[in-house]
């Protein structure tokens, strides 16, 4: 049991208090975070003739010696420490004696943990943010191919009218688009560092709190020095938008399970990325894009856990706090892994196209088409809708679809109906002549691509 704060205690903390109380089994990952907070802390101390230079040197020396010996393996975080602050600060002065027990001038516990917790999180941050760009990258791969592969689009998981999986896969691409955008926002916000908050009142030392936060990488430093040791808006903030990635990712894996079902087999999956029955030797799982659906729940249940932490405390800081890590690195580890995952699936998939096609043709998706020949003929819009719903309900009673009928079982329904007929609701057609911006016909969708290729090519 290596302890910080002895001097008060008459009595040794109990075992079971003090591995109850720990936390070092799980900020142990912090570690390099909190010898970077610790280096620009110390050159703060020195510049501010708080410690000497030599000092300062000499600390510097241990804290990357510290961090070259655990990533070496030649030295462990082990459970005698109650926290990764107290491993590193008794490990320093084991290493280097009285100029060690200056670092944490000026500093507390509490805002160590929470710039660490900020330096952490803005690097799995930029982390996802990076992955969710390779991902834009596959999808757009995709769609680039298949700007004219028609497959039905669906409303309430009906059949509702013809599309292409360009054009289907585009409101994924959106979506992650604007998680990226999410991204970006909340780095903006959390990019204000905590560091010389102090316990919750500041300190007595005259720290330029500016120049580590400079050092560290921050816009500035936190305004207010108990709301720089209690905030965690910006860790909730990001599980939100991992939650809204989770959730994007659901659907599409949802997508993803649908699709390799025997009742569509609009893809196949490759043998990579899928997995066998024990006892039935014709399966082939989507197990991936299960987990993924599956692992959303996860995500969503570390955000809900750490805002119900959260929403009880009063300032300044409180234990409780130290429940903000284990889920937050779940949910991190998580969807950075579910990223992953998702786009090496989607990127080995392989598109049924000729069925795709064939089920965009029946379900009756040219059905709005038929009516819009009819408005083009002078029919109202309503009046042809009518028309339309009276076709339909006569080929289901004949087993067909619109086109084939016969121009004469079509002129029964409405005068108008020409030969022209035939080309107006052809699923091409149907599809090409949807040109409305962000519709799938051939000019729109190319200009869409053009657009998100652009995009691409701007982010880093
Ligand atoms: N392990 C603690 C946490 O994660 C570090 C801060 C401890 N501060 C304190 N005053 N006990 O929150």
């Amino acid at each position: 049991m290596a302890q910080l704060w002895g001097g008060r205690f008459e009595k040794n903390t109990d075992d079971v208090v003090f591995a109850f109380n720990a936390s070092i089994g799980f900020d142990c990952r912090l570690l390099k975070v909190d010898i970077e907070g610790s280096i620009a802390h110390s050159s703060m101390l020195c510049k501010q003739g708080i410690i000497t230079e030599d000092e300062c040197r000499q600390i510097h020396d241990g804290l990357y010696r510290i961090q070259d010996d655990v990533e070496g393996g030649r030295l462990q975080i082990t459970d005698e420490y109650e926290d990764v602050h107290s491993f590193v600060e008794s490990n320093l002065i084991d290493r280097i004696g009285e100029p060690g027990k200056k670092l944490h001038t000026g500093r507390s516990r509490n805002d160590q943990v929470a710039l660490d917790m900020r330096l952490y999180t803005r690097n799995r941050l930029d982390e996802i943010n990076t992955l969710l760009r390779d991902l834009l990258g596959v999808i757009y791969g995709i769609m680039d191919a298949n700007r004219d592969t028609i497959m039905p689009g669906f409303t309430h998981l009906q059949k509702a009218q013809p599309t292409t999986l360009a054009h289907h896969l585009g409101a994924y691409f959106e979506m992650f688009k604007r998680d990226r955008g999410r991204l970006s926002d909340i780095r903006k916000r959390l990019n204000e560092c905590p560091l010389g908050s102090g316990a919750m009142a500041g300190t007595t030392y005259p720290l330029d709190r500016e120049l580590t936060a400079k050092e560290l990488g921050f816009d500035g430093a936190m305004l207010n020095s108990m709301d720089g040791v209690s905030d965690r808006d910006y860790l909730l903030e990001f599980l939100s938008a991992l939650a809204i990635i989770m959730m994007h990712l659901s659907r599409f894996s949802e997508e993803i399970i649908l699709w390799n079902s025997d009742e569509y087999r609009f893809v196949e999956l490759d043998d990579a990325y899928s997995t066998g029955s024990s006892i039935m030797p014709q399966k082939k799982n989507p197990d991936i894009a299960e987990l993924v659906r599956g692992k959303t729940g996860r995500v969503y249940g570390s955000l809900m856990g750490i805002l119900t932490t959260m929403k009880g405390l009063p300032l300044a800081y409180n234990k409780d706090m130290q429940e903000d890590k284990e889920g937050a690195f779940d949910a991190m580890d998580t969807a950075a892994a579910c990223i992953r995952l998702f786009g090496g699936m989607l990127s080995t998939i392989s598109f049924n196209k000729p069925r795709m096609e064939a089920s965009a043709g029946g379900g009756f998706t040219n059905a709005t088409d038929l009516a819009d020949y009819l408005v083009g003929k002078g029919v109202p819009f309503r009046d042809a809708h009518g028309i339309v719903g009276r076709v339909v309900l006569y080929c289901i009673d004949k087993g067909c679809s619109i086109d084939e009928l016969s121009l004469d079982e079509l002129k029964g329904f409405a005068k108008e109906i020409q030969e022209d007929v035939y080309n107006a609701i052809a699923l091409k057609t149907c599809v090409d002549r949807r040109l409305t911006k962000g519709a799938p016909g051939q000019a729109a969708i190319d200009a869409f691509l053009e657009q998100e290729r652009i995009y691409l090519e701007g982010v880093e």
